[in-house]
């Protein structure tokens, strides 16, 4: 699933970043919510959007539980976004594929995990990404993704201030 929620005319020329989510996410809001809480996954979307605003970028979500239409769209975000934010659930510990999507790309990209990763099973203290990650958040729950945003968002705006 793809959603673009920048449909506002007035945010056609800011920076985009893509909001990747993988296997599962989908299901939050009813998903062990004991561990993962009960934001739905349009509502951690929705969180998102609201800050997007307020630090003037685009953003554009994906979530799938495929693989393959995860490396697409993080393809499909060169030449386009200026950054990517990837919570890649399960394929985070065990996707060399993804690894090679985001290194291939080179994107800014932050990894975020609702969950303190490094606190569970010892097969979640792997990941795939994170040496390619400028920061890599955990345990912040939904709040994550914004503090993700705020990152990409200031480092956009840095290297337009050093460009302009
Ligand atoms: C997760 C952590 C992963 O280990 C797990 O497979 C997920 C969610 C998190 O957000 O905490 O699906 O990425």
């Amino acid at each position: 699933m793809i959603s673009d929620r920048s449909d506002l005319p007035h945010s056609a020329g800011l920076p985009l970043v893509l909001v990747v989510n993988g296997p599962n996410l989908n299901l939050l809001g009813t998903r062990e919510p004991g561990t993962y809480g009960t934001e739905t996954l349009a509502d951690v979307e929705q969180r998102i959007t609201v800050a997007a605003t307020r630090l003037a970028v685009r953003t554009e979500f994906v979530q799938s539980n495929h693989e393959g239409v995860l490396i697409d769209a993080i393809h499909a975000a060169r030449g386009r976004a200026s950054g990517i934010i990837i919570n890649a659930g399960a394929f985070t510990h065990t996707s060399v594929a993804l690894r090679d999507a985001i290194a291939a790309v080179a994107l800014p990209m932050v990894e975020v995990h609702l969950t303190n990763v490094h606190a569970r099973e010892a097969f979640r203290h792997h990941s795939y990404l994170s040496d390619l990650a400028e920061a890599v958040i955990v345990g912040a729950g939904p709040l994550g993704y914004v503090f993700a945003l705020e990152l990409l968002a200031g480092r956009t705006a840095a290297h337009e201030a050093t460009s302009a």
